[in-house]
């Protein structure tokens, strides 16, 4: 029996997120066979740097041989056993390790797969909190939250999103929620102001926001979003989908401003890039908004087949264990600091317009090109033609490298990035011209 043409089965079968098949179908495919450390393996055997961890999700590389451990141990024992009715120890024990690690206040840990899920969780609980409050507190039924954010692809969580490229088309189906601009804590005062009495929760990604192209909070600006919060009487959500786990630099955004939101939303990073795995973490206070006798119908009506499965929560412990053991997110910070230096040289260059960085969340802006150009595409193809994947969002480069990368593999990345943006901007010099 001759091999399969993964290529040819892709093309055929296979409908891709985020993606227009129209052009992909004529793209050349790149399958990803195997992984090592910071390297994806294609199917020849070709080597190319991770630049993206696989979408913002390695933390300590591919292949970790604590966590290939961790599941193998684990799918001896059992590999999915349902939390409605049921618990196992994988699920307790990573319960009380992340209320360890959380900004405190947080004591009780809910679980998913994805980031969406972890954000609607966190936006139904808030909505049923401030339901079951009754009186006055009913009205809540509406949220606030940013322009530009991304919060996932679920309804709800589509909701309070605000990239209308992503976002405008499903407007017909989504629930209300008042939009505030980013990093202006006198707009978000003036929302909440308007809105005072409805309003059941506000929901930010703390300091960075990712999908909008890593658009930088200023310093301040979400200690006063949780002290508006707490003026209003609303509760805040802090989706730490993205920059969770080490990403921008300390192992919650929130510590770098003493916050410690109502509600937490964590997925990506979780298990170390390995499983689907998210938590919604919640305070008691709102835990206990949902006690009562059963039959007064207080229970949080929701769940999925796969919440909390055992092998995702291995996953996760090893990831946990690997964070200490290797001490990450203290040998982060001199490579913080080298990529920074590095971008330095890159944001000097007349192609790039800005650079933006938090930790190891990078924004490589080209500026306004036509979109039909599709420049950030052609750097990614560039790149992967010198040895490192990366994947822009429109044309904003993204560098998202797994905490684990050595500094000659940083610096390697940055080079090829450089070398793409160059390449790509000259191979289509009249198109950019243009656009200009
Ligand atoms: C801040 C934030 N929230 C939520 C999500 C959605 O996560 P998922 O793709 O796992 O559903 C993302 C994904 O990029 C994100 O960056």
């Amino acid at each position: 029996m001759s091999a399969p043409d993964h290529a040819q089965l892709d093309r055929d079968h296979v409908w891709h997120p985020f993606t227009q098949q129209q052009a992909w179908v004529e793209e050349e495919q790149l399958t990803i066979e195997r992984a090592e450390g910071c390297h994806l393996i294609d199917a020849e055997g070709r080597r190319y740097l991770d630049g993206v961890s696989s979408l913002w999700c390695t933390v300590h590389g591919h292949r970790h041989a604590g966590i290939d451990a961790a599941l193998t141990a684990q799918i001896e024992k059992v590999a999915h056993s349902t939390m409605l009715g049921l618990t196992h120890p994988g699920a307790t024990e990573l319960a009380a390790r992340l209320v360890e690690i959380a900004p405190s206040g947080l004591s009780r840990v809910f679980y998913s797969e994805s980031g969406s899920t972890a954000v609607e969780i966190a936006l139904k609980m808030a909505f049923q909190f401030q339901q079951q409050r009754g009186g006055q507190h009913a009205r809540r039924t509406s949220f606030v939250h940013l322009r530009e954010s991304y919060h996932g692809d679920t309804i709800g969580s589509v909701s309070v999103g605000g990239i209308d490229l992503f976002h405008s088309a499903y407007r017909p189906l989504l629930f209300e929620a008042h939009a505030a601009e980013p990093g202006d804590a006198a707009d978000l005062e003036r929302v909440l102001s308007a809105h005072e009495e409805e309003v059941a929760a506000v929901i930010v990604e703390p300091l960075v926001q990712g999908a909008a192209g890593m658009l930088l909070h200023p310093p301040g600006y979400l200690r006063a979003v949780r002290d508006l919060c707490d003026r209003f009487g609303v509760l805040l959500i802090c989706d730490e989908v993205a920059t969770g786990f080490g990403r921008a630099g300390t192992m919650f955004a929130c510590e770098q401003e003493g916050v410690e939101p109502d509600l937490l939303c964590l997925a990506k990073g979780l298990t170390g890039g390995y499983l689907p795995l998210a938590a919604t973490l919640a305070t008691e206070r709102i835990y206990e908004g949902f006690l009562g006798a059963y039959e007064e119908w207080r229970t949080f009506f929701h769940g999925h087949t796969y919440t909390g499965n055992p092998l995702a929560c291995a996953a996760a412990l090893a990831n946990l264990d690997a964070f200490e053991q290797e001490r990450t997110i203290e040998r982060l910070q001199p490579k913080v600091a080298l990529l920074e230096e590095l971008l330095a040289e890159v944001g000097a260059m007349p192609e790039v317009a800005e650079v933006r960085q938090r930790g190891f969340m990078v924004g490589i802006d080209l500026g306004e090109h036509d979109p039909a150009l599709r420049l950030g595409h052609r750097v990614t193809l560039e790149a992967r033609e010198r040895g490192a994947i990366v994947r822009p969002l429109g044309d904003v480069m993204v560098l998202m490298p797994p905490l684990s990368i050595s500094e000659v593999e940083l610096r390697k990345l940055v080079e090829i990035v450089g070398g793409s943006i160059r390449a790509a901007c000259a191979s289509a010099p009249q198109q950019l011209a243009q656009a200009a």
